[in-house]
This record gives C-alpha cells, sequence and structure tokens, in this order.
C-alpha cells in the first residue's frame, strides 16, 4: 500500500484543535482511497520555545527532511510577543522553514460558496455573483527576507526582488490559469517602487509564452478596492510575498471567513507545506470554536500536490462543500451557530463516509 509520511506541526492557539479535525479527515479519506499515512508530530512555534527553548528545534526541522509533506497549524500568539523579534514563533520557525525548503509559491485558492453568498460581508448583490479566485504568491523573497536594520531611533526593511525570483512564480501563475479561466492579473506598485517596476517588466515578458492568457496589471491599492467591488473580475492573482499576505486574508473576507482558507506552499518537487492562511487566533483559541475547514482544505491540498491523490482531495473537498451548504458552519460564519470545531470535523467526515456507503 501506499504510504506518505507526513510531519504535523499543529503549533499555537487554534493548530492543535484545527489539526485534529484535519487528522481525523486524513484518516477517513485515506482508508476509502487505499493509502496510509504515517504521521508523526513534532512542536513548533510558541509551543517549541516552552518546551525546547527554541521555535524550530533541530528535531523538528529533521522531522521535516525526512517527510513527503509538511502540514502545519499556526503559530505565535500574545505569550510570546514580548520575546526578542528575531526568537519570536513566526519569525524564528515558519518564515526558516519556508526559506530552508526553498517554498517559494505560496497557492491560496479562495471562493465564495453559493450556499451561503449572503453571510458574505459585501453587498448580496455583489457577493451572489460569485467569486473563485487563486491567490499565487511568491514567498520567499521581498521585504520578508531583505536586509533589516534598528537603531535607536530608526528602523529599517528592504525589498529585493531578482528576475529570476519573478520569473519562476509568474510561470506558476499562468500555468496555473491555462487550468481555470486564462486571466492573470499582476499586482503591484509601479508607480512608487523599483522592484515592481522590475515585476511588471518580467511579467509581462513572461506573459508572451502564454498568448492565450490575458494579463493585466494593477495597482495594490486598487485591487484592495476591486476585489471588494467586484471579486468576480478575477481569476488568477499574482502577487509579491507583502501583497499577497494582505490581500488573500481579504479574499478569505469576502469568502465568509479567514477560517476557511487553505493555502499550499511548494519548491517545483513533490515536498510542500500545508497550512491555513489565518493565524493561531488568540482570541478564540481553548474554546472549541475555531473553524477547522481551512486546515481540513490544506490537507486536501496536500494529498493533491504532495501524494498525487486527486480523488481524495476532491472528496474532502467535495465533503467540504456539502457540510458548508447544509449550513452545518461555525460561528466566524453564522454567528448564530452551536456547531463546534469538532462538530464541523465530524460532519465533515460523515459526508466523505457516507459517500463511501453510496458506492460515490
Ligand atoms: P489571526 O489570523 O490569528 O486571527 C485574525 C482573526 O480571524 C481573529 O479574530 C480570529 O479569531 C479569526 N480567525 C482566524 N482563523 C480562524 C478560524 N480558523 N476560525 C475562526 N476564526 C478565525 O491573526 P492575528 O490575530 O493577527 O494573529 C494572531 C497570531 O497568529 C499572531 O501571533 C500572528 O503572527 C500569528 N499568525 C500565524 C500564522 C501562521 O502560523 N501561518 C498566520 C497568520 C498569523
Ligand atoms: C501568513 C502569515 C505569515 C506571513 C506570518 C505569520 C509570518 O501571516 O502565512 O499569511 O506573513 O506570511
Ligand atoms: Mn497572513
Amino acid at each position: 500500500m501506499k504510504t506518505y509520511k507526513i510531519a504535523v506541526l499543529a503549533g499555537d492557539g487554534i493548530g492543535p484543535e484545527v489539526m485534529q479535525q484535519a487528522l481525523k479527515v486524513l484518516e477517513v479519506v485515506s482508508n476509502k482511497f487505499g493509502f496510509a499515512i504515517q504521521s508523526e508530530a513534532a512542536l513548533v512555534g510558541g509551543a517549541a520555545i516552552d518546551e525546547h527553548g527554541e521555535a524550530l528545534p533541530a528535531s523538528t526541522l529533521d522531522l521535516c527532511k525526512r517527510s513527503d509533506a509538511i502540514l502545519f497549524g499556526s503559530v505565535g500568539g500574545p505569550k510570546w510577543t514580548n520575546l526578542p523579534p528575531a526568537q519570536q514563533p513566526e519569525r524564528a520557525s515558519l518564515l526558516p522553514l519556508r526559506k530552508t525548503f526553498d517554498l517559494f509559491c505560496n497557492l491560496r485558492p479562495g471562493k465564495i460558496y453559493p450556499a451561503f453568498a449572503e453571510l458574505s460581508p459585501l453587498h448580496p448583490r455583489t457577493s451572489s455573483q460569485g467569486m473563485d479566485i487563486l491567490c499565487v504568491r511568491e514567498l520567499t523573497g521581498g521585504i520578508y527576507f531583505g536586509e533589516k536594520g534598528r537603531s535607536q531611533d530608526s528602523a529599517f526593511d528592504t525589498q529585493t526582488y531578482s528576475v529570476k525570483e519573478i520569473e519562476r512564480i509568474t510561470r506558476v501563475a499562468f500555468e496555473a490559469a491555462t487550468k481555470r479561466n486564462n486571466k492573470v492579473t499582476s499586482i503591484d506598485k509601479a508607480n512608487v517602487l523599483a522592484t515592481s517596476v522590475l515585476w511588471r517588466e518580467v511579467v509581462s515578458r513572461i506573459a508572451k509564452d502564454y498568448p492565450g492568457v490575458e494579463l493585466e496589471h494593477m495597482y495594490i491599492d486598487n485591487a484592495a478596492m476591486q476585489l471588494i467591488r467586484a471579486p468576480k473580475h478575477f481569476d488568477v492573482l499574482l502577487c509579491d510575498n507583502l501583497f499577497g499576505d494582505i490581500l488573500s486574508d481579504e479574499i478569505a473576507a469576502i469568502a465568509g471567513s479567514l477560517g476557511l482558507l487553505p493555502s499550499a506552499s511548494l519548491n517545483g518537487s513533490n515536498f510542500g507545506l500545508y497550512e491555513p492562511a489565518g493565524g493561531s487566533a488568540p482570541d478564540i483559541a481553548g474554546q472549541g470554536i475555531a473553524n477547522p475547514v481551512a486546515q481540513i482544505l490544506s490537507a486536501a491540498l496536500l494529498l493533491r500536490f504532495s501524494c498525487g491523490e486527486e480523488a481524495a482531495a476532491r472528496a474532502i473537498e467535495a465533503a467540504v462543500e456539502q457540510t458548508l451548504e447544509r449550513g452545518i458552519v461555525t460561528r466566524d460564519i453564522n454567528p448564530q451557530s452551536t456547531y463546534s470545531t469538532d462538530d464541523i470535523g465530524n460532519a465533515i467526515v460523515n459526508a466523505i463516509s457516507y459517500k463511501e456507503n453510496a458506492g460515490a
């Protein structure tokens, strides 16, 4: 039987709560589709600082290196914000993981499910027209990884992008567009930033290799506005690291909640890191009310991109959609809801099992 080894790094806050649901779903779907998931958990982020004194212990990194993929929860929280910046969970675990494995490509697919278009914060007329966007975010360059400095009275961050870095993420966006609606909107601030001028030049050149794909350039400020005004306008959104971080949270909110948006961080091999786009949500951690959908959909992306188990990935996505459409949602989506994190996980597990019984 095919066996996939997965490093499970649940992290902090709601991470362990939602991870538990994703593992249940992986268990049922692997049984159904005839493969095995061999998962091994390790500490990361604040939980690892508390236990081992560092956010990414060598043993955790070693587990990742021995695995086919990483299923990541989320890291960080108020408990660790007083540490020196370089030791904090986000900077000292998640960013090094992305860099170590050269995970330059971050895919964040967001859509408005028809059944709860009215729950989107957008005007019903706008949201009912739908949204189905793939945000392709550059993940290992830009201002996140440039030179930084701090003196008593000032601080700086620098943004650098090389032609190579822009080329490789641009190709991912165009390839994705050919399998979707053949449109790429490239986001920049070319009216101000030197890196954006280069970004626009390189994207325009690569676009010539994809004559069937329409390319549009859009400034980040306008894009933030157009996403709310007319989300259906967009297909693939090509962003640098910082702009992609910001716009993907906006896409999640338009879809109904940050708790819905999964992500895949890839490097061109089968290996990948899969995590919700949102964070450790300290405001709701420990209450059993976090939305596990983003974590569960991240597990589906893991099966698709790192294991090649497309049918299993689709089964999870279909079960999620069916569960949401039945109104089985947490209160981030419907404030009247009394469903718990566990209820949502169980409903998705049942939806997968039921299909099995029906022979689907
Ligand atoms: P956040 O994404 O954790 O939360 C923002 C808001 O969205 C909160 O109101 C939260 O309750 C809600 N939310 C997020 N995920 C949810 C879910 N699954 N279900 C229901 N509601 C959900 O962002 P923040 O509050 O700015 O950051 C909190 C901590 O998380 C910080 O330390 C931050 O650095 C970290 N963070 C980590 C990651 C990651 O590990 N990948 C991503 C983003 C933020
Ligand atoms: C995300 C998060 C991270 C980012 C933080 C926690 C470093 O916000 O994955 O979107 O900014 O990339
Ligand atoms: Mn973010």
